[in-house]
Parts: C-alpha cells; structure tokens; sequence
C-alpha cells in the first residue's frame, strides 16, 4: 500500500529553488489562460465571503470555477478542459453525470423530493449501509459535520461524560466540539508529550478547550497514559482509521486493534469518522479494510452520487439512546431523493465489479507517480488505498501528524498548477489526496502519470 521512498536526496536548496520557478511560472500560465475564473471571482467576493461556497475552497489569487463536468472530465469557466481527480473532495466515486444517478435524480424528482416523512427508500437505504459496515442501527444527517457532531452527542448521553479525544491534525467537521488542532502551525502544536488544544475558529466558548484532548495517531503507549489519566472524563475516541487531511497516513499494524481494546477497557467510545474513508477504501470503508470495529461510524461523501447525504451508526444500545432522550433531527435527514439516489449509488454503480476497476486504477496511478518519483530523485512517497490515494513530498511513510510537517510545500506548489496547466484537476492543498471514479479509465490515469512524469523530471533535472 505504501510506497517507499524514493529519492533519498533531501529538498535541498537547488530543488526548492527549481520549484520556486516552476511555481511561478506555471501560476503566471494559469492565471493567464483563466480570466473568466478571474472574473466570476471579483463577482463572487460581492456576494460570498473568499468568494466560495466553503472556506475549504479559497485559494490565491482566485479559485478555478468549474461550470460543468461529465465522465472523469470537469469544464472550468473559461472553458478549459480538466481530468478531475478531485472529484469533490472524494464524493464523486460515481463519476459526473453518471447515467445512472442521473437516473435516478430524475425518478426520484418526478415522485416528489421531499416530503419530512420516512420513505421505504430510506428504510432500504438505511439497511443497506447497515450490512456494508456491520451497524446494528443508524440515523442519517446531511453533511459529515452533523454525523460527527450527533455520534458525539450520543456518546456523551450513554457515558454521562464530557471530554472528547481526538487525533492531533485530524478534521472532523466544523463544529465546536472538534475544532481543534486540524493541521495546527508548529508554533502551537505543544509538545508531543501534551499536543496543543487552541481552538481553530473564532467564536467558539470560551473554555471549550477544556472539554478536548488530543493525541497523537499511531501512538497506543500514549492513549493509554491519557486515558489512565483523564479515562473518567472521556466520552470518545473519535479517529479516521486512516488519516486523510495530511495526504494519507495509515494506521500501523495492530494500532486500531489496540485503540479498540483501550477504549473497550476504558468504556470509552469508539468512534470511527469515515467520512472519507467509507465506500472509497472498500465496500465497507475502514471498518472492512482493517477488520476492527468501532462502537459508532460517521460517514459522508462518496454515499449518495454527489448529493449530501450523511449517517452515523452502530451499536444498538447506543443508538436506541436517541428514543432515550438524545436528540437527533434534521428537516431533510434522508430525503427520497439523496435515499433513492443513495441506493442506487451503493446497489448499481459501487459494485464489487466498480471495486476491483478502483483497486486496479489506483495501484497503477500510485505505481506510475512512484516510478516517476524514483527517476527523478524526488524526496516524495505514494500511498495507495483503493479509490484514494495520493503523493507526499517526503522521502518515507508518515506516522503521524508531526511527519506531515517534513513534507515540502514548495514541491506542493509546483506541482499543483503544472498539473492543472495540463489537464489534472486535483485537490487544492498538500493536505488532500486524489478519488478515482468508477467513470476514470486507465488512459485517464496514465496522463496523469504522463504529466506528473513531466514535473518530476522538469523539478529534478
Ligand atoms: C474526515 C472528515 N470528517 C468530517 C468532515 C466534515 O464533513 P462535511 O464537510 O460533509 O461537513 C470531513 C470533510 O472534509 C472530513 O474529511
């Protein structure tokens, strides 16, 4: 799965220098060839703050707006044709337009959207969730922020405690209970014995801080000196099995099952945030791939053909607390259109046939970039995890939250435009990792290994 370096030469003064130029050069290209994103920007900035939808999406000096996409293919304002292998922050493993979500977008409009009663779809839909991951129950909410911040909730009802612990560097959505240390600047990151806990965002309690802990992934001696310490006050361990907003970094081998046998000895809930992990890195996401099961799972994204849909479930006893006093709701919790198209999406599109397509591109897009990675001497590593997968400007694996700070982000910055100058759309930070769709074809991938091939050679040589 994970790649061993290549390279071993560090980013040393003349490579950081050569990506300094390519940077430039490339941004002044891009900025060139798309003044209409340019001038949808100056427009958006009236109206919408950063000019975007979701601060996630800022970028300098402006955003590429995308008007359309079909297949593996996205069309940005001016026009400009892209391989998308950002499919939306891993929510499009169906492709664009696929025609068999576009379907079942039009069946499901033409018998009513949404009517905030429960339909049979979403009963069915809510099953079939329930078999992929092995969750005796589930409720559904509409974004990957409301699953997280509801299982929370949930856990804090069934243990009568407050604190939540979490990994240090991990996002779990953008509510007041884990808004803290996603991707924190050194500066206050603390020490690794105690890692920082400054809240992320402006205008949350005050004193939220005191009801977080943080600790570092891969690291189970560590979990269990906090949870001997703090084990009484802790609700949950809420974790991605495999971290995905540093590129990717996965869990050691016996490291879940030990989180599993902590929190189980410590009564502290297991919660694993799927978010992106789920229907992309197996039919059952982490839970299968890694065979522990978690007390509750969050999943999001890659679930209902780009529409927002969202669930968190698991255990019974935990979750009949919601007919005990726990409150959950939503006005558009399930809707008949995100539960038929949802169905459709897990039943038609992500087949075990779609699966293997997946594991074949993704071994071969992480394959391809590794070659080119090693022939180039370029201090950087691939992952590859099913749909997901990405590079990593350092030479080995990460462990853990601290390794992500080795990466270079010049090398990063390089690379993003000189790929989107040629046709590959990819995530806008060195934090994220591409998604294949079950849409993407092989010559699809070998381009974009082609244009990578060319970057590395050109940030080598
Ligand atoms: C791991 C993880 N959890 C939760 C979320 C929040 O999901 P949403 O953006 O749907 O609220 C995200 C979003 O990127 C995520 O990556």
């Amino acid at each position: 799965m994970t790649h061993t370096i290549a390279g071993g030469r560090p980013a040393g003064d003349r490579l950081l220098g050569r990506a300094r130029e390519i940077a430039q050069a490339e941004m002044a290209r891009l900025l060139a060839r798309t003044p209409a994103s340019a001038r949808l920007f100056e427009r958006a900035a009236r109206t919408l703050p950063f000019g975007v939808v979701s601060s996630f999406q800022k970028m300098q000096p402006y955003p590429i707006y995308v008007r359309h996409g079909r297949g593996s293919r996205i069309w940005d304002q001016d026009g400009g044709e892209y391989l998308d292998f950002h499919c939306g922050f891993g929510a499009m493993m169906a492709g664009h337009a696929h025609p068999r979500i576009v379907e079942a977008i039009r069946e499901a409009a033409t018998g009513g959207t949404h009517f905030a009663v429960t339909t049979e779809a979403a009963v069915e839909f809510a099953e079939e969730i329930c078999r992929r991951f092995s969750l005796d129950m589930l409720r559904f909410t509409n974004s990957g922020t409301e699953a997280t911040m509801d299982a929370i909730r949930v856990a804090r009802a069934a243990t009568g405690r407050d604190v939540v612990c979490k990994i240090e560097g991990s996002y779990h959505g953008h509510h007041d209970s884990v808004m803290f240390s996603i991707v924190p600047n050194a500066d206050l990151m603390g020490g690794r014995d105690r890692p920082g806990t400054a809240p992320v965002s402006r205008g949350m309690v005050k004193d939220a801080a005191k009801y977080i802990e943080v600790v570092p992934f891969n690291a189970a001696g560590h979990l269990e000196r906090v949870f001997q310490e703090r084990g009484g006050e802790i609700a949950c361990l809420i974790l991605e099995p495999a971290m995905m907003n540093v590129g990717i970094i996965l869990p050691r081998p016996g490291y879940l099952q030990s989180v599993r046998e902590l929190c189980t000895r410590f009564g502290v809930v297991l919660i694993f945030d799927e978010v992106k992990t789920g229907f992309t890195i197996a039919p059952g996401g982490a839970t299968e791939r890694f065979g522990v099961r978690p007390d509750l799972v969050c999943l999001a994204k890659a679930m209902a053909g780009g529409l927002p849909a969202a669930a968190f479930g698991g255990r019974e006893d935990l979750m009949r607390l919601i007919e005990r006093g726990v409150s959950q709701m939503g006005t558009y919790n399930g809707n008949p259109l995100v539960s038929r198209v949802g169905l459709v999406q897990l039943r038609e599109v992500l087949t075990a046939d779609a699966y293997r397509h997946l594991a074949r591109l993704g071994a071969r897009l992480a394959s391809g970039c590794q070659t080119a990675i090693d022939r180039a001497g370029i201090p950087a590593h691939t992952v590859d995890l099913g749909a997901k997968g990405c590079v990593s400007y350092r030479p080995a694996p990460m462990r853990d939250y601290r390794d992500f700070l080795d990466t270079r982000p010049e090398l990063f910055a390089a690379s993003y435009p000189w790929l989107l100058n040629r046709g590959i759309f990819m995530t806008p930070g060195d934090e994220e990792q591409w998604t294949l769709s079950v849409q993407h074809s092989e010559p699809d991938v070998d381009r974009y290994v082609e244009v990578f091939g060319e970057f590395c050679a050109a940030l080598g040589g």
